[in-house]
């Protein structure tokens, strides 16, 4: 995040304090229930988003070196995500191409040198090549050159790894460019500068919630007072927070409540992750969050119409990481954890809420409106 921008977000907390107000206007809007839990909805958001849109599925820490592999299955395609002995990273439908087996059954591993199909033992290369037909005669001229795994869309940079989940045809382009799907984002995403980051650790979590309910519950700081008391709101000032769309995405930053120590400090020497966390979603399914020594990483993936599995994941630099033992690491994800499980305590008594015809819309106040913006996003990218 350029310095310029770190600091006109701290002005403008400042003064939301110093005046009483709220990042409010321009005015409130709405969503419709239905879109949370209609099955037709449902279809086409799995259909368009999940299959067609860069979706973040591993990080650069987890396949740093040639041979390493990370399975990732949550958007409802099996994807298997390996690095080649020459540094390429590749991503592949993770299905055998003799009877459609997965071929790689661990969830991760390292020191891979060729994935062989558990079922009748044909292998692939880290390339995706298949190398070897077990009992090979029985399939006659079989052309091994056009039975590779099928190859996905990958792009690796500023630490993330995302893929898009539809299978290529032969000869189609794997490579991906990022930047101008991240806009303006991607200013701010290569100064926190992730790539060499560590995955601290991974979890996931099942709520009983639309996925799109899931991002809202990280899209306001107007319920931390209210729902959080004893976990992350004594950390923030109340409802003291900024938001902004950019592109298809959004960026956020919650003040904490030592913001009012810059008073008097010299600009300069401001650092929006000393007094703040700043917050992006990016579409259609990420959100990070940045504090002063790590970044979370919240995935929600569709299972049905109201269901969804979140990763929440850690990323460290290294440095931060050799610097505070495990326990700190620990009590800051469990902290977490409490938090996550009151939003979703309260999210799924929502998504329960909603076929019951007490609101056929959903409202957003003026400090909600990101929510409002997102809800456009995503209705705008899955319109017929
Ligand atoms: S399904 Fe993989 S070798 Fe038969
Ligand atoms: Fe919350």
């Amino acid at each position: 995040m350029r310095h310029a921008d770190q600091v006109t977000y701290l002005e403008r907390m400042l003064h939301m304090v110093r005046t009483n107000t709220r990042d409010d206007g321009p005015g409130i809007s709405h969503t419709s229930v239905e879109e949370y839990y209609d099955p037709v909805r449902f279809k086409r958001e799995v259909g368009l988003l999940f299959r067609h849109y860069p979706i973040v599925v591993a990080f650069s820490g987890q396949v740093r070196k040639p041979g390493d592999f990370v399975v990732h299955n949550d958007t409802g395609q099996p994807i298997l995500v390996t690095r080649g002995t020459d540094g390429v990273l590749r991503a592949f439908l993770n299905v055998c191409r003799h009877r459609s087996a997965s071929v790689e059954v661990k969830p991760c591993g390292s020191n891979k040198r060729a994935f062989v199909c558990p079922y009748h033992g044909w292998s692939y290369d880290l390339t995706g090549r298949l190398v070897g037909i077990t009992d090979g005669a029985a399939f006659g001229d079989i052309d091994k050159s056009k039975h590779g795994l099928r190859r996905l869309k990958l792009v690796e940079k500023y630490g993330l790894i995302w893929v898009v989940p539809t299978a290529l045809q032969d000869g189609e382009e794997a490579s991906l460019d990022i930047d101008p799907y991240l806009g303006a984002l991607r200013v701010d995403l290569s100064g926190w500068d992730m790539q060499g980051w560590e995955l601290h650790s991974s979890e996931p979590v099942r709520p009983r919630m639309n996925w799109k309910l899931v991002i809202d519950t990280f899209l306001e700081l107007y319920h931390f007072r209210y729902l959080h008391p004893g976990t992350v709101y004594p950390l923030f000032l109340d409802n003291i927070a900024t938001y902004e769309r950019m592109d298809r995405h959004l960026r956020m930053a919650a003040a904490k409540r030592t913001l009012t120590e810059l008073e008097g400090q010299p600009k300069e020497a401001w650092r929006i992750l000393d007094h703040a966390i700043v917050l992006y979603q990016l579409f259609p399914n990420t959100v990070l969050t940045y504090t002063q020594d790590h970044c979370g990483v919240f995935t929600s993936f569709p299972v049905s119409p109201d269901e969804s599995v979140m990763q929440f994941s850690v990323l460290v630099s290294p440095e931060e990481k050799a610097k505070k033992p495990e326990s700190y690491w620990k009590a800051n994800v469990d902290l977490f954890a409490v938090a996550l499980s009151e939003d979703f305590a309260i999210g799924e008594s929502i998504q329960r809420n909603f076929p019951t015809g007490a609101n056929t819309r959903q409202t957003f106040g003026k400090f909600e409106k990101a929510l409002g913006w997102y809800h456009k996003e995503v209705a705008d990218a899955v319109a017929p």
